[in-house]
């Protein structure tokens, strides 16, 4: 039986180093496929830059020195806290504790065993304080100050949340 030549030459044009070079090619995108998949799984997720609203949230003569106002920032569900200083400088904080994520109060109802302090944040949780001018640890089981709001005040009085100056992240988000 006679064999045809031209049944096992690689059609014109491609040569059998090309076609080497093909399957070569070919071996190494279907091994990198899952090794890329792989990386980006045990890679830590590119940080991404997160940008925060500028909220109006009162006006310097809405809040008497000595009070606040609990208001949502970033978004209307998370509470934040406005806090008049006896100073008279007004400062915002994250208003879930850092230990686990109670609301944490400034001049609201007296609770058993919190004597209404203003200098202290309080919480109820498991008795946190912090301090109310720079929201660092007093007392208690939170680790970590209150993420603190950047402040922003016109000469109109309005006071602006624009973002967090120091804290993050906030309780909850990693
Ligand atoms: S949740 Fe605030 S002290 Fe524990």
């Amino acid at each position: 039986m006679q064999h045809n030549k031209s049944e096992n030459k690689p059609p014109p044009g491609i040569t059998r180093r090309n076609a080497l070079k093909g399957a070569v090619l070919f071996g190494a995108v279907v091994l990198l496929i899952p090794a890329v998949r792989l990386m980006d799984f045990l890679l830590p997720p590119k940080a991404t830059a997160v940008t925060y609203p500028r909220l109006l949230v009162a006006k310097t003569g809405d809040i008497a020195p000595g009070k606040s106002l609990v208001f949502g920032y970033p978004t209307q569900d998370r509470a934040a806290l406005l806090i008049h200083l006896s100073d008279g400088s007004f400062v915002a904080y994250d208003a879930l504790c850092t230990h686990l994520g109670c609301s944490v109060h400034f001049d609201g109802d007296p609770l058993k065993g919190w004597e209404n302090n203003p200098e202290e944040i309080f919480c109820p949780c498991h008795s946190g304080v912090f301090d109310a001018k720079t929201a660092n640890v007093l007392a208690g089981p939170p680790t970590r100050p209150l993420p603190k709001i950047k402040l922003e005040i016109d000469t109109q009085g309005n006071i602006y949340a624009n973002g967090y100056e120091s804290g993050l992240p906030l309780y909850g988000e990693s």
